[in-house]
């Protein structure tokens, strides 16, 4: 498969990297408007074609040695998602979306409508299901550990990731190009690992939220988060905070046969037999996980190849949106928890 990268930076970068790992692929251009992120990416590897706009790119190179592209990989900030996605696939590409994927409901809808229109997938990032951490706790939730569950994840930051110099790098700041603070960003991943562990949808979403510092505009986006899902098999805690003394990732679920505490790097598991501990293989130090990414493309590859199989992560897509907006609604309302239909 020949990929097109879009968005050359933090998230951009990693993704060039993590392409070596994955035989089924080849990256054949990146697309940034920054000339100085075209720059870095050819002077990583001088025989990609870099292009400012995707138009340039969906359009083959003039000698056509390279041929058309088939997957855009859109690692561009989130305003830029949406329309994005719904190029490539108008051009015939699937296109894997860096989360999140649209900016709320209304949005996301309209990209999963034109992968259904268009007969293209449109398949998401969402790579924490590839983690060790994930993939400890899924595994306990899917064997041992007994229901009800009740799960909690807590995502402690000194302030917000920070992008690449050569654009904007403190955009996660900026409503208008993120579309919100860390409950859409850092948010969306522990929704969708939320939704995996305890299984589909919340029936009930109650938030709230703290605003972070005020622009000169007078805007700002929020920067810590209290949220509870309460599934039919159980609750799910979510505290993220981007204004915090220290880094931390703490992930726990408990169980009627025990628990699981994961601590950054280390795990305890607990049962009636006693305590195991453990270290896991990739601590989250790095914020970009690229070691996560060829399972992944895998998985995307395989739902390439069997399109009865699209509804899945299409689903996916639009639950982890109508859940983060529930999420907002409620902070809106001062937290008051909120049905989902
Ligand atoms: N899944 C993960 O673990 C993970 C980790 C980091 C970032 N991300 C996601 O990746 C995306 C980018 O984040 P980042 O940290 O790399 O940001 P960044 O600021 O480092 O890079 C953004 C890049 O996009 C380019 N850009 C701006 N407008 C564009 C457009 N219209 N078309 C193409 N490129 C454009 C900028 O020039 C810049 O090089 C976000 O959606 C973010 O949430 C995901």
């Amino acid at each position: 498969m020949r990929v097109a990268i879009v968005g050359f930076g933090v998230a951009g970068a990693a993704r060039l990297s993590a392409y070596r790992q994955v035989p089924q692929a080849e990256v054949v251009a990146v697309v940034d408007p920054s000339a100085g992120r075209r720059a870095q990416a050819s002077a990583l590897d001088p025989r990609l074609r870099t292009l400012p706009t995707l138009a340039d790119a969906l359009d083959g190179d003039a000698s056509g040695s390279l041929g058309a592209v088939d997957v855009v990989d859109i690692c561009a900030p989130p305003a830029f998602h949406a329309p994005l996605a719904e190029q490539a696939m108008s051009a015939g590409c699937h296109v894997l979306c860096e989360k999140p994927v649209g900016l709320d409901v209304r949005e996301t809808e309209r990209m999963v409508d034109r992968s259904r229109r268009t007969g293209r997938l449109l398949y998401p990032i969402y790579n924490y299901v590839y983690s060790p951490m994930m993939k400890v706790l899924t595994q306990a939730a899917d064997s041992w550990l007994d229901r009800p569950l009740k799960a909690r994840f807590e995502i402690r930051r000194t302030t917000h990731a920070v992008g690449t110099p050569g654009w904007q790098p403190d955009w996660r700041r900026d409503p208008g190009v993120a579309g919100g603070g860390i409950l859409l960003d850092h948010g969306t991943h522990c929704v969708y690992m939320a939704t995996r562990l305890l299984g589909g949808r919340p029936e009930q979403v109650a938030c709230t939220t703290v605003p972070g510092p005020a622009d000169d505009d007078g805007r700002s986006v929020e920067e810590s988060v209290s949220a509870r899902l309460d599934f039919a098999g159980g609750t799910c805690e979510i505290e993220l905070s981007w204004a915090c003394d220290e880094r931390r990732n703490r992930y726990s679920v408990v169980g009627g046969n025990g628990s699981v505490l994961i601590d950054d790097d280390t795990f305890v598991v607990e049962t009636a037999a006693g305590a195991e501990r453990g270290t896991l293989r990739s601590p989250t130090a790095s914020g970009t996980h690229e070691e996560w990414f060829p399972e992944l493309f895998t998985d995307f590859v395989r739902h390439v190849e069997q399109p009865d199989r699209w509804p899945e992560p299409l689903d996916q897509i639009l639950s982890t949106a109508q859940i983060i907006e529930a999420a907002y609604t409620s902070a809106a309302d001062a937290g008051r928890p909120l049905r989902m239909r």
